[in-house]
């Protein structure tokens, strides 16, 4: 295999914040990927430890409690609850899913914290920092907004702007407001502690830059480059804040960790854990042994923390061992569209499980298929109906279902003797003991994509070999033939079963249950002898489903929904007009008038006349609400009008006065009518 990998891994996954849930973007650029990676290693008999959790400090769900008028704690402990569900129902196979406000991480976040500390590896410098004089509080990271020195994004927080990624202090942003009181903050001294990452330059260089340029990937490498070029600052890892780990110092009263120091110590805490709660006391061999590979699944706006901060964490400490890789993938985009938990322009992974009940493998293999391995990438609903039916279904499914039926058919389930081979059947052979080194190579090289496609050719390989040699139109004939190739057939199924199961993990087990298989080695998965001819198989069940138009078209909506609620909850309210006086109003000659026919305006898309009665008269009116509302639905109805506008001839009807209604921000109209009907004529005051 290209690299040979070591016997021991650590795998970690970001720990995402538990101020909401987990949707599609997280899912394809670190879980499904991370999961692939995990099942594959042991089924290749490595040791394997891999850990997530909640990432439970930090400002924005202190912000978040704060507008929902309750605590951190209970704000976590909702997110905490739903995101472990559904990660476990999506099959990632975490070996612990842990959170940040577990008493073990608070001490081994602390520890960590007082060993530095002692040793001196951290600075200690009273500075000036942005202070809310309403709120009484220091402007810590995202209490603090303002403009972003490096691309002007005007909506940049005191940590990080999302714009352009970079990485700042809140001293940093022009115009710095606080998102507290809005208020231009002041100046108060406090004092805090750093780590002095300039002092890691050097070693950062040799390390990264020298160590990593041919493993890591490049836009990973890349960023780092940067990074280190940029030349890099001490950075502070103290905050003050009241939701975190507390300082484990006197002096440090009211002050916890900065969030980027504690939740990445998350990672050893959770190994703890998970050790204490398994009698295993050997923690340290996943952090502390050479023989152990490191590796951290992210998303590329995590690079900076788990590639330079925690890297120069780890070596201050002194006795642990750093990341092997960090594959970091970019970024998915939902139908073009910048995924946005704030826009709530995501698929949400928790809803996805309850409106596609036992679909898990076809959200996992949708999202390997489009990873933003090398550059941001698209997830489509048309693109995820195409993947499900014409691949899953159309080719694996297929193949599959097409094999077992016919054994059913012809042998009772039992597998049928390999007789004399084509040409063409010893080729296929041959070609499948390539697979679990072609996809296994790819995997570990953390290109999943790849690895999943070419698992897809083996199924397409067995599905082509059925095609072109039809059983079904040879049972007569040359029933031994059959025999061999449904035995063949057999065989691809089996390997499948075992090759597919990083990736599809429920279509595995469901496969294995089919063929009465139980295999988990990776290597197996190339064997062409895995069902001996007189094994008995199960019945067929469908592997995958038709996904139908009406399901897209659902999904398709509920987007445009949340577009349509976007646009009208950011539209600008026009700004008040001047002053008029009661006089001017009373020009006005405003009348409940009720509609007494109504027609469409032919050759106009928005044009309907209406005859109304004014109470004065009856007269005729054309309004721009063909596109809201059926004319037959109008009759009877009562409107509003101003009956003394000028008359006006509208595409061949001298209209006079103008039917009034509210306009809402997407253009959407709406009649304005009285509550209560009221004899027409009636004055509007
Ligand atoms: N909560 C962070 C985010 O969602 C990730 C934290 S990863 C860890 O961006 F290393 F800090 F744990
Ligand atoms: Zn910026």
């Amino acid at each position: 295999m290209a690299n040979p990998l070591k016997k021991r891994y650590t795998v970690t996954t970001a720990l995402p914040y538990a101020n909401g849930p987990v949707h599609i973007g997280h899912l394809a650029g670190v879980y499904v990927p991370a999961d692939i990676f995990v099942r594959y290693l042991r089924a290749t008999g490595r040791e394997v430890f891999f850990l997530g959790g909640s990432d439970e400090h930090g400002v924005p769900i202190t912000i978040k409690a704060r507008k929902e008028h309750t605590t951190p704690q209970a704000i976590v402990d909702r997110y905490h609850a739903i995101i472990k569900k559904s990660f476990e129902e999506l099959g990632i196979s975490f070996d612990i899913y842990s959170r940040t406000s577990n008493p073990t991480h608070h001490a081994t976040a602390a520890e960590f914290f007082t060993k530095l500390y002692n040793e001196g590896k951290l600075i200690e410098k009273t500075t000036k920092q942005y202070y809310d004089e309403e709120a009484k509080q220091f402007l810590a990271d995202r209490y603090i907004i303002g403009t972003c020195p490096h691309c002007n994004n005007e909506k940049a927080y005191g940590d990080q702007c999302e714009a352009c990624g970079t990485s700042l202090n809140a001293t940093d942003l022009i115009n710095p407001r606080s998102t507290l009181s809005g208020n231009v903050p002041v100046m108060k001294e406090t004092k805090h502690w750093y780590l002095p990452l300039n002092e890691y330059e050097g070693w950062l260089k040799e390390w990264i830059l020298k160590g990593h340029k041919d493993d890591w990937k490049t836009n990973v490498y890349g960023q780092c480059k940067s990074w280190i070029e940029q030349g890099l600052q001490p950075r502070a890892v103290t905050r003050d804040l009241d939701w975190g780990v507390k300082v484990p110092l006197k002096e440090a009263e009211g002050k916890v960790l900065y969030v980027w120091f504690d939740a990445p110590i998350g990672y050893i805490s959770a190994t703890k854990e998970w050790c204490e709660a398994n009698h295993d006391s050997n923690w340290e061999k996943w952090w502390k042994d050479e023989e152990t590979e490191l590796v951290h699944f992210i998303g590329k706006d995590n690079i900076v923390f788990h590639c330079i901060i925690f890297p120069c964490m780890l070596k201050a400490e002194g006795s642990y061992i750093l990341p092997e890789n960090v594959p970091a993938n970019e970024f998915l985009n939902l139908e073009g569209d910048k995924i946005s938990t704030s826009r709530n322009w995501a698929i949400w992974l928790h809803e996805y499980l309850e409106e596609f009940k036992g679909k898990q493998d076809v959200l996992r293999y949708m999202l390997t298929s489009i990873a933003p391995e090398t550059k941001d990438s698209d997830f489509t609903w048309a693109d995820f109906q195409a993947k499900n039916n014409n691949e899953l279904l159309a080719i694996f499914g297929n193949f599959v279902n097409r094999t077992v039926v016919l054994t059913q058919k012809y042998y009772g389930g039992i597998v049928p003797e390999m007789g004399k081979l084509t040409d063409y059947e010893k080729e296929v052979l041959e070609k499948i003991k390539e697979f679990p080194a072609l996809i296994g190579g790819s995997i570990e090289k953390y290109r999943f994509r790849e690895a999943q496609a070419e698992l897809m050719n083996l199924a397409r390989l067995g599905n082509k070999y059925l095609t072109d040699t039809e059983p079904w139109k040879k049972q007569k004939e040359d029933p031994e033939a059959v025999k061999t190739i449904l035995h063949v057939s057999l065989q691809i199924c089996a390997c499948l079963s075992v090759l597919c199961e990083p990736f599809l993990p429920f279509t595995a087990a469901k496969l294995q249950r089919m063929l009465n298989i139980n295999i988990h080695d990776w290597n197996e998965g190339g064997r062409t002898d895995l069902l001996k001819a007189g094994d008995k198989i199960n019945a067929p069940e469908y592997l995958f489903e038709k996904i139908e138009d009406e399901v897209i078209a659902a999904q398709l909506k509920k987007l445009e929904d949340i577009k349509k609620a976007n646009q009208m909850a950011n539209a600008a309210v026009e700004p008040a007009k001047e002053d008029i006086s009661y006089d001017d109003f009373q020009t006005m000659d405003l009348r409940v008038c009720t509609v007494l026919a109504a027609e469409k305006v032919a050759k106009t898309k928005k044009l309907l006349k209406l005859k109304v009665d004014t109470g004065v008269d009856v007269r005729e009116v054309v309004s721009g609400i063909a596109e809201y509302y059926e004319p037959e639905s109008l009759v009877g109805k009562q409107v509003l009008m101003l009956i003394n506008l000028k008359a006006k001839e509208i595409k061949g009807t001298l209209s006079h006065g103008m039917v009034l209604m509210a306009e809402n921000a997407n253009g959407e109209l709406s009649l304005l009518q009285p509550q209560k009907e009221v004899k027409p004529g009636s004055s509007v005051r």
